[in-house]
């Protein structure tokens, strides 16, 4: 697998103008960087193709990606944006199942096994969420969640389907609230995952698929869990809004001696 991801989830913030400046200001910094990491932003849908097309006119080493999809290519969905759209708007990775869209829009189990599919039947790379609440951590339930969250969705999918996902460990406690995962917890989370898609596709699948980080990464903390051999990258949030900030992450990633591992 290539160097680190780098992603960038806007989530519900930037109108175009906003977009485009945030857009320069990293591009401005990068300084070489996207040789040895693979950025994305994910802005949000009405800021996609004016993104898209910012990117194209400037030759810009980032890529785009959408913060949700339906799973139907097209209907009377109203509100909803296809895996067509977004491969139109310029999108090639989409996020599904954020935890954001479980608890705030019901989003689980079979409704997330199709958005897979539909991703990866147009075109796009999906950014798979999986993680668990405080609850469950404090009462020693995160392994059994995260099992049941690959089991609900990526598991049904077959391997060669599987094998294009991304996996992004997102513990909902660490989410916007400045608490990061420490590295130990990351680590021993994303060696769980990975022990999972081993036992289910066989370690070369498993040590090919890349699983992010999420959860208040920022400046300051990117680098020691960047270091962490099973993570692959990471997903921000609140960080990713400054262009300073994001380079900051992307810099970590580029540098860190995991860079490219597989974790296997
Ligand atoms: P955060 O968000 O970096 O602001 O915690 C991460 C995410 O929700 O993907």
């Amino acid at each position: 697998m290539a160097g680190h991801l780098v992603a960038g989830n806007w989530k519900m913030h930037g109108t175009r103008g906003w977009s485009l400046k945030l857009l320069a200001q990293i591009c401005l910094h990068l300084d070489g960087l996207a040789r040895r990491v693979e950025l994305l932003v994910l802005p949000p849908y009405t800021a996609l193709a004016a993104a898209h097309q910012w990117l194209e006119e400037n030759g810009a080493p980032v890529a785009l990606g959408a913060q949700n999809l339906h799973w139907a290519p097209e209907g009377a969905f109203t509100g909803e944006i296809s895996g067509p759209m977004l491969r139109d708007a310029g999108c090639t990775y989409v996020l599904v199942g954020h935890s954001e869209r479980r608890a705030g829009f019901g989003e689980a189990g079979v409704l997330l096994e199709r958005k897979l599919r539909a991703a990866l039947e147009h075109g796009l790379t999906p950014i798979l969420c999986i993680g668990e609440n405080l609850a469950v951590r404090e009462a020693g339930g995160t392994n059994a969640l995260l099992d049941s969250h690959l089991q609900e969705s990526l598991f049904q999918l077959s391997p060669d389907e599987g094998a294009r996902v991304v996996l992004a460990y997102e513990p909902v406690w660490a989410i916007g609230t400045g608490r990061n995962a420490t590295p130990a917890q990351a680590e021993e989370a994303h060696q769980h995952i990975r022990a999972q898609l081993s036992s289910r596709w066989g370690a070369v699948i498993a040590g090919g698929m890349r699983i992010l980080y999420g959860g208040s990464v920022n400046a300051g903390n990117a680098a020691e869990l960047l270091a962490q051999h099973g993570v692959n990258g990471v997903l921000v949030g609140g960080a990713s809004l400054r262009a300073e900030d994001y380079v900051a992450i992307a810099r970590a990633a580029a540098d860190s001696r995991a860079a490219g591992s597989s974790g296997t």
